[in-house]
């Protein structure tokens, strides 16, 4: 098979657009947003105006009608500067707009995309909880059908749910326990949940050593009622609409990964160039041109796997396997050039005057969200053992 995912013109404009937005826009702010844990909806009503929400979302429903390849590059340029505005783009369109476009009726889809799309609104998704994180079946959160009203009545809570109590938060995809199977498996179903739903409390939860800047919410349901017609996909089938967003999300997070580890080759880079130690640029040293060798020979296998895993999805090819690798990788090739982006800097990288802290500091999100390193090894197992 041809593999194709080689940059055309149109997504060289959109990664030098984003870019210089990103430098223009973002870095003069990024340290101080980190520093007071503030989201700023004015960055993302600018990266709304600039048409990145809604990226593989067709026009008529109010998309850019783009690609998935140009996504991906999407988030990797806004991640090269800042992590947490990268995952406000990368959350709100994969798990976001893309739970509308995936599985949404033809009148969720024309009542939720243009907000989505525009920037004008956030959705969140609504899996992880206290205790069904990794084990994301062990869901506790229920919904019931009361035929007296015709509505589902939703109990329970989620944990670490992005974008969600925002002012731009518009509402939350939310997996819930709607029965057993006959074979006596729990079964769940997904529902569209609205921020201003009667019964629905969400808090923020500050305190984050990462992402600072983005926000994040626990919710609480307590006889929560929505519409029948709020049901996403088939009563059932919760898990699996959930599993495969995830897939989907993690080829973003990869994206973010991969910028993340640009970033801080970049910031590396410059400064080795700058700093003179016994009497030469660091650069000069041995010692550190490895480093910086080993970490641009990790970015670009890094950023092949991910392109690859995206032109397959792109092109409906399977691509679970492929999406779960270039997370894992991007991940680590993030953590690793962040460490060693560090390690360049020496004691100046440990300052928050200093970028590559803010970096080394946001690394660590990626081997634990949206899949942790482990259970992205379980993923990949499953599919090369049974293949
Ligand atoms: N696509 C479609 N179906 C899938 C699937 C996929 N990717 N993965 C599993 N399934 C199906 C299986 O085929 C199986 O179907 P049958 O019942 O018909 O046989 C069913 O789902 C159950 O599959 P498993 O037995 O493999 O399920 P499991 O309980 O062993 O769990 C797991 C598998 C991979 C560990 C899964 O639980 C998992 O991915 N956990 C991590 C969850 C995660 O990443 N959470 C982070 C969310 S991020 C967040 O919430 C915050 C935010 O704001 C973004």
């Amino acid at each position: 098979m041809a593999y194709e995912f080689q940059e055309t013109e149109e997504m060289t404009l959109l990664r030098d657009t984003v870019r210089k937005f990103a430098r223009e826009q973002i870095a003069p702010k990024a340290r101080e947003l980190d520093e007071t844990e503030t989201f700023s909806v004015e960055i993302t009503k600018a990266m709304g105006e600039l048409g990145l929400f809604g990226m593989f979302v067709p026009t008529e429903y109010g998309g850019q009608g783009l690609d998935h390849l140009s996504f991906v590059t999407v988030v990797e340029e806004l991640a090269r500067i800042d992590a947490s505005q990268a995952a406000v783009v990368a959350v709100n369109n994969s798990l976001g707009s893309g739970a509308f476009y995936y599985f949404g009726t033809e009148e969720q889809k024309r009542k939720y995309l243009p907000d989505l799309c525009s920037g004008n609104g956030l959705w969140s998704f609504g899996l992880s909880e206290a205790e069904a994180g990794c084990d994301a079946q062990a869901s506790k959160t229920t919904a019931y059908f009361d035929n007296g009203t015709n509505e589902w009545v939703i109990n329970g809570s989620k944990m670490w749910i992005t974008n969600s109590c925002t002012p731009l938060s518009l509402g939350i995809t939310v997996q819930a326990v709607t029965g057993r199977t006959p074979d006596g498996r729990v079964e769940t179903s997904c529902f569209l949940v609205p921020t201003n739903t009667k019964g629905l409390t969400i808090k923020p939860m500050k305190g984050k050593l990462m992402w600072r800047a983005s926000d994040t919410g626990e919710l609480y349901f307590k006889d929560l009622r929505i519409p029948a017609k709020n049901i996403l996909g088939d009563k059932g089938m919760g898990f699996k609409i959930m599993m495969q967003m995830l897939d989907g999300g993690r080829l973003s997070i990869g994206a973010m990964g991969l910028g993340l580890a640009q970033g801080a080759f970049d910031l590396a880079l410059e400064y080795a160039k700058d700093r003179v130690t016994f009497g030469k640029k660091l650069y000069e040293h041995q010692v550190i041109s490895f480093k910086l060798a080993d970490m641009a020979m990790r970015i670009e296998a890094a950023r092949n796997l991910l392109y690859k895993a995206t032109w397959l999805r792109q092109n409906n090819k399977p691509y679970g396997k492929e999406a779960a690798m270039a997370k894992l990788y991007c991940a680590e090739t993030a953590e690793f050039c962040a460490r060693e982006g560090q390690q360049i800097f020496g004691a100046y990288g440990l300052m928050k005057e200093y970028d590559i802290e803010r970096f080394y500091r946001d690394a660590t999100l990626l081997r634990i969200g949206e899949g942790t390193n482990e259970i992205l090894r379980i993923v990949i197992g499953k599919h090369v053992c049974r293949s």
